[in-house]
């Protein structure tokens, strides 16, 4: 997708989250300068398979492994530091080269342990099905103007108080859940004297360097983080995370401006997986839906959980479409349904009363009660993990393919067959 008229590409999760664009981003990130995350934290689990060794990356861009590209963590993002240098660590390890290409923002806001124990005394009463990665107690305090930012780290007396008063809070809040853990300033503290020697020589206005190279003709690969039916506007509100996860929080999370951006990219699957509570229309049945978790391997990167699997859905799928700006999809994981005689695609939804649902319903006890309306289309029941261009696909899997793009009024223009970079078809 990128040519000299298209140089700044954001890649986003079009249903619930987990649609590949870890795939995705590496793909892309070979023909990228840049790329940076601008949303979301460490409840990302982005998965890169090499063949030879394989990454889950929670916070550092997917671009990491292509040793041309720069990487950005956006303002946008909350960052977990303890977390981020285990990342580093962990990669370096592997043999990528990160210094001197990775840089976070310094309006970037930090999560801190106290927030994940807020998040965990939430989720005790509210029962989102949360990561546990303190990302919802960390957004409430960056709107509540009480953040902790990478900035901040510079004046450690300054961070102190920002921090004294952010415990003391907190510490009331989960008195209030009935939590009995307690967050301990001077255990923060000590923590962020470790830790800022090595976080701030990364610290950066990497807005700025984002615009300097857009400027300069490069080419810059925005790399959104869970799904738009996650996002805390347009998604399943309140089964949502706390960010923008739609294309708009690109703009925001990065320091650019929408007039910058070219492309939008929505990876979906070629059916549908979502982690945690809430609903799922096209949810599938047993035996079908175990089938479904197990050929796709859907247990969360994060957190390990199974994800509840079902058919594709094109409501969400016109829906993300529209509230991103598509310009572009991905389908993933056509591999997965290789071995499927009969495969249901939900074409749209009914109302609990049988009355044609036309629009996405806001509140989550209508959309729970909507019934999608299925059309079955013939499996290939071929391999496809070989295909590397359409024509090497069953005639059945390009007929399936057509269908999902007529449905969701948007030009596929990659199909993935396999978790392996090499697995790829570029329409
Ligand atoms: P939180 O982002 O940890 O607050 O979780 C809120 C909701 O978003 C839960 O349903 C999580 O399972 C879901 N979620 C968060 N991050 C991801 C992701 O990267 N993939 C899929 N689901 C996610
Ligand atoms: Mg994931």
């Amino acid at each position: 997708m990128f040519d000299p008229k298209h140089t700044c590409l954001v890649v986003v999760g079009a249903q619930w989250g987990d649609e590949g664009k870890g795939k995705l981003v590496d793909v892309l990130a070979e023909r990228a300068d840049q790329v940076v995350r601008y949303q979301g934290g460490a409840n990302a689990g982005h998965t890169v398979d090499l063949g030879a060794t394989s990454f889950v990356l929670h916070q550092i861009p997917s671009g990491i492994l292509h040793a041309r590209t720069t990487c950005l963590i956006g303002n946008g993002v909350v960052l977990d530091p303890e977390q981020l240098f285990a990342e580093i660590d962990e990669v370096a390890a592997k043999g990528v080269r990160v210094e001197g290409r990775l840089f976070i923002s310094d309006r970037a806001h930090l999560v801190l342990p106290y927030h994940k124990l807020l998040d965990r005394a939430h989720e005790a009463s509210q029962q989102i099905g949360t990561t546990g990665r303190g990302i919802g107690p960390t957004y409430e305090a960056k709107i509540g103007r009480r953040g902790l930012r990478v900035a901040d780290l510079r004046d450690l007396a300054r961070a102190r108080a920002i921090l004294a008063e952010g415990i003391a809070r907190a510490n009331q809040t989960m008195q209030l859940l009935g939590a009995t853990e307690k967050a301990s300033l001077d255990e923060h503290m000590a923590m962020l004297e470790r830790l800022a020697p090595r976080i701030l020589p990364l610290a950066k206005d990497t807005g700025k360097l984002v615009f300097r190279a857009l400027k300069e003709g490069k080419r810059v690969l925005l790399e959104g983080a869970q799904g738009a039916l996650l996002d805390v506007d347009h998604g399943t509100y309140p089964f949502v995370t706390s960010s923008n996860t739609t294309a708009g929080g690109a703009c925001t999370g990065a320091g650019i401006g929408p007039t910058y951006i070219d492309g939008v990219l929505g990876v979906v699957k070629a059916y549908t997986t979502r982690v945690g509570n809430g609903p799922l229309p096209t949810e599938a049945e047993a035996p079908n839906e175990e089938k479904l978790r197990k050929l796709g391997h859907e247990f969360g990167a994060t957190t390990g959980r199974p994800r509840r699997c079902g058919w594709f859905d094109a409501m969400v799928v016109r829906y993300s479409v529209r509230v991103n700006g598509l310009t572009g999809l991905a389908v993933t994981k056509l591999d997965v349904l290789d071995t499927f005689a009969e495969i249901p695609v939900g074409v749209s939804y009914n109302n609990a009363d049988g009355t044609p649902c036309d629009v996405m319903p806001a509140d989550v006890e209508s959309l729970g009660g909507v019934k999608p309306v299925y059309e079955v289309l013939p499996g290939w029941q071929k391999d496809t993990s070989g295909a590397r261009k359409l024509a090497d696909l069953p005639p059945a899997a390009r007929a399936y393919l057509d269908r999902l793009q007529d449905l969701s009024e948007a030009p596929i223009r990659y199909v993935s067959v396999g978790t392996r970079r090499d697995q790829i078809i570029e329409v």
